[in-house]
Formats: C-alpha cells, structure tokens, sequence
C-alpha cells in the first residue's frame, strides 16, 4: 500500500493552513510516517501533479490523500478517515493469528489507533486468551467494547474481601448486563489470615498499603493471568499524574513470563472521554459516583473527593502521591 497525501502550495509559496494542520495531526499521532509521499497541489498551476490528482478525483479542497493497493486508488477527503481505515493498525488483520505477543511491536502497530479498534485488535488476535481486568468505569467501557465485537474474550476481577456493597452490585450488573462470565477471584485466604492475626484488619493505615495489597491484589492478579496471552486494562496517563503520566498503549508484561502482552486501550483517553463514552452507550456504573467517588478501589482505602480535587486524592489519602500504586501496574517491561 502506497499512501501519498495531496497538499495545497498557495500563490504565496506557502503551504495552505489546513494542510499544516492535518501533518500536525498525523505528527503528533505518530502517523506521519505512513505518508509515503507529499504531492503538490501549485494554486497557479493547473498542471501540477496535485492539481491533476485533484481533477481526476473530483476533489475540490486540500489536503486529501490517495491510497494505492495494487491497481487500485482509493481518494480520501479526510485525515480522520485516513488513520480510521487505513493506517492504524496497518497489518493487523494479517497479523491476527501471528506468533508470540511483542509489546514493542504492538505499541508501534497500535500507534495512534482509536480504543475500539485497539480491543478488535487484541480479541482477534487472542480471543477468550485476552482477558479484562475489570473494577471501574473504565473496564465496562473495554467491556462494551469487547462485546460489539462479537468477538470472544474473558472478564476478571480481583475480590480484594474489602470492596464497597455497591461495588459487588455493579459487578452483578455488568454480568447481567452483557451476559459475560466473570471470574472473581479471592485473595489467598491463609495469607489474609495470617496478615490479619498479626497486624488487625487495618495495618495498611500504619504500615502502607503494600504488603495487604500484595495479598490481596498482587497475589492473585498472577493466578488470574496464569494461562492467558494478554490482558487489557483500564489504566489513564490522567489519572495520576504522580505514577500513570507515561501509561503505555501496549507492553510486555514480564510478571508470569514473557510473552504476556498488557494494553491499556484508554491510556490517552481523559476522564471526561470515558464518561462521554458511558453515558453514549448506557454503560452501567458504580453507584458510588453518584455520591462524589471518582476513583474506586478497596472500601477502607477510597473516599469521594471534593470539585476540583484530582480523582486519585481519593485513594489511599495517607500516602504520598508517587506510593499511590497497589502494584497491579508494576511489572511491565518499562517499569
Ligand atoms: S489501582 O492499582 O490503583 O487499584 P485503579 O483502581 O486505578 O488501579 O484501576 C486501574 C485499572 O486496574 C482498572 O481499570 C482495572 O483494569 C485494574 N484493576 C484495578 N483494581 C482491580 C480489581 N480489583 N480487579 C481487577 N482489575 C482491577
Ligand atoms: Fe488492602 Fe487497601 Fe490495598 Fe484493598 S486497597 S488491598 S484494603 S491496602
């Protein structure tokens, strides 16, 4: 496939605005590269080859692009529409069925690409071998996602033993909701105990939140990705930016060997897209932010937070900002 992007030259010499941009735009999606050629379009020249191309196509406003496969040419008037069917994800059909998962080679592939074509990509590719990690709004996006596909794919979530009431009601919802099993999957109940007879029911409020997380968290996020090729998550660059400013797309994730691929499809979503997102689709959600929680995770460990205050000063409000990480999203190669 050969891609050649169409851009006006005005009388001036300069190139039309639209036309900067739209490169802006593929640049700043890391896409400029799929442009394989630029061809100018002279505003006094009549026969310059954009102009032709222009003519031939019966298009009358720049910049628009030509899309070569074998013998066919394809015109394509926007930008948006050029990356939607064209560039992202460019070999990821004949890919499907490819070899091992490489983060890197998935990060690059995946580059600029919308969150549903990133979750198509990886159910095509993995099926019921993907599986989402799923506890808040943003999961049952993924999930809603996943499910438009028709494609088959696996839902998990880790019962710390400590979540809200509303939050184990929102978990039912969801299954009832899309007809997904979900596998829940408890916290090793001797290491609880033997936590809980040593240092009380609360000892993250004295000792931080790492050794209860890693029994109740850590622990058994390994046992769930035991058997699988990838797993998806939920994770913003904004949602803290202390310890998620640099959230990658796809990675290796090197916690139960190798060729275990993570993607976090939103990374460059907001809070705001996300929840465009939920009312769009009807997407059920976590009672609880309707009463001022923005990031939900364990009961003792998660209070709502005021306007203006960022989602993550709700979590383990004791600790210093850059601790504020259970350790789900440590272990990927670039951690
Ligand atoms: S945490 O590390 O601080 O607890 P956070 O609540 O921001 O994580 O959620 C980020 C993503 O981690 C979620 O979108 C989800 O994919 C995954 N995740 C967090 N908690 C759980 C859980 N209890 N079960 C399954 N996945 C979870
Ligand atoms: Fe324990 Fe709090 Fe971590 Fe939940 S969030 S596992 S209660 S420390």
């Amino acid at each position: 496939m050969a891609t050649l992007m169409v851009k006006k030259r005005l009388s001036s010499g300069e190139a039309c605005p639209k036309c900067l941009q739209t490169e802006a735009l593929l640049r700043r999606r890391g896409l400029w590269d799929a442009i394989d050629e630029v061809v100018w379009a002279d505003e006094d020249d009549p026969s310059s080859p954009g102009m032709v191309l222009a003519r031939k196509f019966g298009v009358a406003e720049a910049p628009f692009f030509v899309v070569r496969e074998g013998d066919q040419e394809h015109v394509v008037r926007s930008a948006l529409k050029l990356i939607r069917d064209h560039l992202s994800l460019r070999g990821a059909v004949q890919d499907a069925s490819a070899g091992p998962a490489d983060g890197a080679a998935a990060a690059g592939l995946l580059r600029g690409a919308e969150p549903e074509a990133i979750v198509r990509w990886a159910l095509e590719r993995f099926g019921a071998d993907c599986t989402i990690a799923f506890s808040g709004a943003e999961d049952v996006v993924l999930i809603d996602m996943a499910a438009a596909t028709g494609l088959p794919f696996s839902v998990f979530c880790l019962d710390t033993g400590r979540l809200h009431p509303e939050t184990y009601r929102f978990i039912e919802d969801v299954r009832e909701r899309y007809g997904v099993a979900i596998d829940v999957v408890s916290p090793d109940a001797a290491a609880v105990a033997a936590l809980v007879r040593e240092k009380g029911l609360f000892s993250f409020l004295r000792d931080g939140h790492g050794q209860c997380c890693g029994i109740r968290k850590v622990e058994p996020l390994g046992r769930a990705l035991v058997g699988k090729r990838a797993w998806m998550t939920g994770q913003r660059e904004d949602q803290s930016p202390a310890t998620r400013a640099e959230v990658a797309v796809a990675q290796d994730d090197l916690r139960v060997g190798t060729s275990l691929l993570k993607l976090n499809p939103l990374a460059r979503w907001t809070s705001a897209d996300v929840w465009h997102y939920i009312r769009a689709h009807d997407v059920p959600y976590n009672p609880l932010h309707e009463h001022g929680f923005r990031s939900i995770g364990c009961a003792p460990c998660t209070r709502p937070v005021h306007p203006g205050q960022h989602e993550r000063e709700g979590r383990w409000w004791w600790e210093d900002a850059t601790k504020k990480e259970c350790g789900l999203h440590l272990g990927g190669r670039d951690d």
